[in-house]
């Protein structure tokens, strides 16, 4: 009888011990879980509140208040090393958390530490707990990036809640979570302040060049127009015949260095922004046809012969009118320039299976090396075939045609072969056709 009762007792114990054992792991897997779940909510929000932030004090401070009510807590603060290493200080504060004036620090910062009723806590938390007169606080440090947080629970609140050894983890990834999102969003302050400083010096520069293009200019005609009436004798014969050569190399070096401003200036302008478009319905066929006709005489000078194909039913084009003729300059004078002679030029004006209209420019001369094609369309950019036809140029005129035609909604693409010649195409979209009432007739 005894034995029996003996044997039941054990059984009982022994079941006990298993529902004591299984209730413990039950616990421990529900701590595990719901620590998992806190690390993950709180990167979630992080990277959110990072984004959304006005900036980081406000990021900062966004964070705390989330981390506060995931952990139950009543303040929160993040501490930073002094940079001399010998002290921390508070960098922000939420709740309970009072001002964190400058602490002295001996030796090295313990990685987690908390401080309650029954744990007295290190040195640098019994002082942090004094400081903030406070007696439930836990502690993290990541020594890496030199920062610290800092949670605190007041008594009636840690009377059910205590720190423990439990919440070392899930400190430690907030502290990590925090400082990788502040990372970030540092990162991205950094460029977007990088990119405002660009954009204004870009426009500085803009503005120094339009200025000083302008204050040249004023000289410039008294020049070219002082010297051209010379050239022309108006006032009586000039006696010596060098004075006529230099009256002339006088007037044909200001013409030169008037286009050059003129075209830094243009480009100054439509950098800043400020190239007003008047624009009209024109009837492709007479301006293009005008400005070939323009053309033509120094084609020929050069040994080149210029054709115009241009369909005669043609829509008249919304555009610019001297944007469009100083496209066609420019891509002409290019083609001229870097055609040798004998060959051959030709504007063409087709449709396009898109619904829009594509001009063209195209010659048989000694075309751009692949790598160059990208380059020359930037200002100031020569391509070596600039070298290699000797001629003479500030690189300005293809990159204007770029930066106009996209003005007018349309793009430019460059297709050259080096020895077969090079063809400009430029693209503009449907919505730059007028209807046929619109067409204007004018000279062009
Ligand atoms: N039709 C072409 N054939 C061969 N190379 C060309 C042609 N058009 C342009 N290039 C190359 O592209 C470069 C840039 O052309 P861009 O018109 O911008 O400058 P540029 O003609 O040298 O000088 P600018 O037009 O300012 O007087 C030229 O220097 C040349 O190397
Ligand atoms: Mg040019």
């Amino acid at each position: 009888m005894q034995d029996r009762s003996d044997h039941y007792r054990r059984r009982m114990e022994d079941l006990g011990k298993r529902l004591i054992a299984a209730e413990e792991r039950r616990r421990l897997a529900q701590i595990e879980a719901d620590r998992t779940s806190k690390i993950l909510g709180l990167m979630r929000r992080a990277h959110d509140i990072a984004d959304s932030a006005s900036d980081t004090k406000a990021f900062s401070l966004q964070y705390l208040a989330q981390l506060c009510g995931l952990m139950l807590t009543d303040g929160a603060a993040i501490l930073m090393a002094d940079p001399d290493g010998g002290g921390v200080h508070g960098l922000h504060e939420f709740g309970a958390a009072t001002p964190v004036d400058r602490l002295p620090v001996s030796g090295k910062l313990p990685d987690f530490d908390y401080l309650n009723d029954c744990n007295a806590g290190s040195e640098i938390v019994a002082a942090l707990a004094a400081h903030l007169g406070q007696r439930h606080l836990a502690w993290s440090w990541n020594t890496a990036d030199r920062i610290g947080l800092v949670l605190i629970r007041q008594p009636f609140n840690a009377a059910q809640l205590p720190f423990s050894p439990a919440d070392r983890e899930v400190m430690q990834s907030a502290l990590s979570i925090y400082s990788e999102a502040l990372k970030r969003r540092l990162a991205r302050d950094a460029l977007v302040a990088a990119k405002r400083a660009a954009e204004k010096a870009n426009r500085a520069k803009s503005e120094f060049l339009s200025t000083m293009s302008h204050e040249l200019r004023t000289p410039l005609n008294a020049i070219n127009g002082f010297s051209q009436m010379m050239q022309r004798e108006v006032f009586g014969p000039l006696g010596n015949p060098h004075y006529l050569d230099y009256a002339r190399f006088i007037h044909e070096s200001g013409e030169h260095l008037l286009s050059l401003i003129n075209d830094v200036l243009d480009m100054s302008r439509i950098e800043a922004g400020r190239m007003p478009l008047h624009e009209e319905a024109l009837c492709l066929s007479t301006t293009i046809g005008t400005t070939v006709q323009l053309m033509r005489d120094q084609a020929k000078d050069h040994g080149l012969v210029l054709m115009a194909g241009l369909p005669a039913d043609l829509p008249a084009l919304w555009a610019d009118r001297r944007a469009m003729k100083q496209m066609m300059i420019n891509l002409l004078s290019n083609a001229i320039k870097f055609t040798p002679r004998g060959g051959e030029i030709q504007v063409a004006a087709e449709r396009e299976a898109g619904g829009g209209l594509i001009l063209s420019v195209a010659d048989t001369g000694i075309g751009i090396p692949e790598e160059d094609q990208a380059v020359v369309l930037e200002p100031f950019r020569q391509g070596r075939s600039s070298a290699l036809a000797g001629e003479s140029g500030t690189g300005l005129g293809l990159s204007l045609v770029k930066a106009l035609i996209e003005m007018h909604d349309g793009r430019l693409t460059l297709t050259s072969r080096p020895g077969e010649g090079t063809t400009v195409n430029l693209y503009f979209p449907e919505s730059r056709l007028c209807p046929t009432d619109r067409t204007e007739t004018g000279t062009g």
